[in-house]
Formats: structure tokens, C-alpha cells, sequence
């Protein structure tokens, strides 16, 4: 029997125009999913196998054929060059059949490539996650070393970019830390979603033969299997889930990037980044840029894209496999290389930040950072807060226009304005008090930011 190169050919006449090939194509990105289509593909022939459509000889067979061109593609690097394979899944029927012959064609059998591709891409990106969750813990950890190098710094925090309250660093570091924590949460979620199994939905309709799916499934790893064929064959919520959950870890990266870029410039001058994650210019010689941190914070549009695109790319698409969805590849493959790239490079820029305690010190007790607690130290004597409030105002405005800080201010000063106001307010108002008074949970007094800190080393089982 004469046969087409491709898997298709027997209803055509004429060859396929030269340029909609290439077109068609997916093999220059696809050949990704190589291992994780021949892991399936075994599964496959070991269930087709035990479902008696092919003998255990024939199964054995197919199975030691497809390890065998997993062997071939580590030790050779250019396996995969100038191949003219339609796909991944082509390709590696192609190949199987060059290695075990005719015997190589039963193995599509009971399967499409629409099922086949739903479950490498699966099995790839299930990988991929796991690699990201420990990525994200590495993160933290980073940012839980960074808190501890400078235990007892503090710097202003602040609301619309203007000083607001004096927190801690450790506290600072903290929040990026809640942040990743729901990222990798995030990522866990979606991975129990993902870690089903489409493989026996074939083209759109359920297989024809009596595969036991769930002990393919337990092969793969998988927690089940799908339920219904035409969702499964086209189902991909769990590319545009991990995409989503990836935007969000990009939105984290780019505010940390952000802050340090501010942190790190003269007018901040709250820390040092080392020449290591640094670059200069090729004109101003006295400069050094913190560009790790802008591609970090430049990155992000390009994941948010992916996500956007991909959705774009689903609605509307009418059940059940469609061509269209070829394009998931290269949209996850970049979010994936992307996200990666970005979190490794994160930790590394976190090893090489100094903070600058002394210019953080100052900048988090100039500025009326202490004026609120002013107010609560106001309503602590029975003061209604809103009155209390309205009098610091009128203290605050009176200390811009003497130039000094509230706590510079003498008694008599303050008294004028608030004649509740005692000797004791120089040591309310002192950034050790007011760091001590948030000590509310959530709060950055010290004591409850060492506790934070331990509870998110159990948490990562540091
Ligand atoms: N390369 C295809 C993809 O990524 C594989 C599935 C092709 N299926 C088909 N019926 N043409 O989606």
C-alpha cells in the first residue's frame, strides 16, 4: 500500500501548496513536547496492550521502539534538526516506524492527535508547574534572607508615593512574600485542575476500544481522567490558568522591580544594587543602571500578552478541536521561559541588594511619619479620633512652616494646639513606639514582624 509522508494523505490528490505547509507546521516549536508525548505514547501502547488490541508481544515491542528514540534524542543533539515532520506526534510516528516498521503504524490506534496533544501539553506543563512552585519558594526564601541581613532597619512606607508611616524592612520584604505565597498557591490549584487526563477521548467522540483509561491515567500520573471527549479534546483552561496565575507573578515582579528601582536612585538612596545585576552607559561614565530590575519590570507586558492572546484565540471557537489552538504552544512555551527566566534572575538581583540603613533611618523619621500616631496618642486620652486628627493637622502645618518635626515642636507649642498633650508625647511619638504600637496582628511592630518571619520560614520548612 502506497502511503502519504504525513498521516493524512489518503483522501488527497494533490500535493499541499509549499508555503501553507510551512504554514501548517508546528514541529519548529512542538518538538517540546517530545519526551512527554513518548511517555504518553507508551502509556498508550501499554493500555492498548492490556486491552488485548494488540498482543503483549506487539505492545513490548512499540514500547521498546519508543524508548529507544528517547535514547536516540539525548544522545543526539541534532535529532531533531531538518526534520520535515508535520508535528511532534508526526514526528514521532515517523521515526517509530523507521525504527520497528509496519508494526510502528498500530500505535494510533484507538487515539488522535487531538487527545495526544491535550495530554502531552499537559504532562509538559504539569513539569513546567512543579518547577515554577519550587522556583517561587526559592524566591521567598530570598526575600526572607534579605529581611535578615538587616533585621532592625527600618524605612518609610508609604501611600501615592508619599511618605506615609515608618515600617520595617523585614516587614517590607514580608509582603512580597504574601505575595509570592498566593502565587504558589495559585500555581498548586491549577495544577489539580490540569492533572487530568484527555488521552481515550481520540478525535472528539471517546475511543472505540476497550482501553482501561484509568490505569493509563495512574501510569501517567494523572488524578483522573476526562469526562466528556468534546470538552476534553479542546478544553484548554489549564494554559489559560497558568497564564493567568503567571501574569499575576509578573505583577508582583514588576512592583518589587519597581521599588527597588526607586530605592536604588539618589533621590531615594534607600539601598545599594551591586555591579553584579548593574550596567553603565556607553556615553555618561558615572552611571549605573539597574536593568536587571527594568526587564523585570518590562517583561511582564509580553506574559500579560500570552494570556490576552490566548483567550482571544478561544472564544468563540465552536466545539471541538480546532486548528486554531495550535497556537497555545508558543503563547505558554514563552510564558513559561519568560516566568522562569524572570524569577531565577529576581532572587539573584535580592542577593545583591544592600540596604542603606542610616539614609532609610532618616528618611522614616522626617516627613511627619510619626503624625498619625500624634492623633492615636490624642485619642488614647479620650480625645475623639476626628478631633484629634484635625488638631495634628494644624501642629503639622505649624511644624513645615518652623521647619521642624512634630517631635521638635516644644510642649508649649503642642499644648496651644491640644492642651491634653503631656511630657510623655516625645516618647509616643519616638519611631521605636511607633513602630512597637502596631503590634496588632498584620501590624509591623518588631516583635510582630520576627514572629512573620518564622511563621513564613515553617511554612517553607526553613
Ligand atoms: N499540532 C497540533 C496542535 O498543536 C496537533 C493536533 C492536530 N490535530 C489535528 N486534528 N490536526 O494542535
Amino acid at each position: 500500500m502506497e502511503e502519504k509522508k504525513n498521516l493524512w494523505g489518503g483522501r488527497f490528490t494533490t500535493p499541499t501548496d509549499e508555503t501553507f505547509t510551512e504554514f501548517n507546521r508546528s514541529f519548529g516549536f512542538d518538538c517540546r513536547l517530545f519526551a512527554a508525548d513518548i511517555v504518553a505514547s507508551i502509556a498508550h501502547a501499554n493500555g492498548l496492550g492490556r486491552a488485548g488490541v494488540l498482543t503483549q508481544d506487539e505492545a513490548a515491542a512499540i514500547v521498546s521502539g519508543l524508548e529507544g528514540l528517547a535514547e536516540k534524542a539525548g544522545l543526539e543533539p541534532d535529532f531533531f534538526d531538518d526534520d520535515a515532520a508535520e508535528d511532534v506526534h508526526s514526528f514521532i510516528e515517523a521515526h517509530l516506524v523507521e525504527a520497528i516498521g509496519d508494526l510502528g503504524k498500530k500505535l494510533h490506534t484507538g487515539r488522535s492527535r487531538n487527545d495526544q496533544v491535550a495530554t502531552a501539553f499537559r504532562l509538559w506543563l504539569r513539569a513546567e508547574t512543579d518547577s515554577v512552585i519550587e522556583e517561587l519558594r526559592v524566591l521567598e526564601r530570598a526575600l526572607i534572607a534579605a529581611a535578615e541581613r538587616h533585621p532592625d532597619a527600618v524605612l518609610p512606607g508609604y501611600t501615592h508615593l508619599q511618605r506615609a508611616q515608618p515600617v520595617m524592612w523585614a516587614y517590607w520584604c514580608l509582603a512580597y512574600v504574601e505575595m509570592f505565597n498566593r502565587d504558589r498557591e495559585r500555581f498548586f490549584q491549577a495544577r489539580g485542575r490540569l492533572n487530568t487526563m484527555p488521552l481515550g477521548s481520540a478525535a472528539l467522540a471517546g475511543t472505540a476500544f476497550p482501553i482501561d483509561r484509568e490505569a493509563v491515567a495512574k501510569e501517567l500520573g494523572f488524578e483522573g481522567v476526562s469526562r466528556n471527549s468534546l470538552d476534553a479534546v479542546s478544553d484548554r483552561d489549564f494554559a489559560v490558568e497558568f497564564a493567568a496565575a503567571s501574569s499575576l507573578v509578573m505583577v508582583h515582579l514588576s512592583r518589587l522591580a519597581e521599588d527597588l528601582i526607586l530605592y536604588c536612585s539618589t533621590e531615594f538612596g534607600f539601598v545599594t544594587l551591586s555591579d553584579a545585576v548593574s550596567t553603565g552607559s556607553s556615553l555618561m561614565p558615572q552611571k549605573k543602571n539597574p536593568d536587571a530590575l527594568e526587564l523585570l519590570r518590562g517583561k511582564s507586558g509580553r506574559v500579560f500578552g500570552h494570556h490576552a492572546g490566548l483567550l482571544a484565540m478561544l472564544k468563540g471557537l465552536p466545539l471541538a478541536y480546532n486548528k486554531d489552538m495550535q497556537e497555545d504552544k508558543e503563547a505558554i512555551f514563552d510564558t513559561v521561559d519568560t516566568l522562569r527566566l524572570c524569577l531565577q534572575v529576581t532572587e539573584i538581583v535580592l542577593a545583591n541588594v544592600t540596604l542603606n540603613e542610616d539614609r532609610c533611618r532618616c528618611a522614616a523619621t522626617t516627613g511627619y511619619l510619626n503624625a498619625t500616631e500624634l492623633a492615636d496618642y490624642l485619642v488614647k486620652k479620650g480625645i475623639p479620633f476626628r478631633t484629634a486628627h484635625d488638631a495634628v493637622g494644624r501642629l503639622v502645618l505649624f511644624g513645615i512652616e518652623q521647619g521642624r518635626e512634630l517631635n521638635e515642636l516644644t510642649l508649649d507649642e503642642m499644648q496651644a494646639v491640644a492642651a491634653e498633650i503631656d511630657e510623655a508625647v516625645f516618647e509616643a511619638l519616638s519611631l521605636e513606639r511607633t513602630l512597637a504600637s502596631k503590634a496588632a496582628v498584620g501590624g509591623t511592630s518588631p516583635e510582630r514582624v520576627r514572629a512573620e518571619l518564622d511563621a513564613a520560614k515553617e511554612r517553607l520548612k526553613l
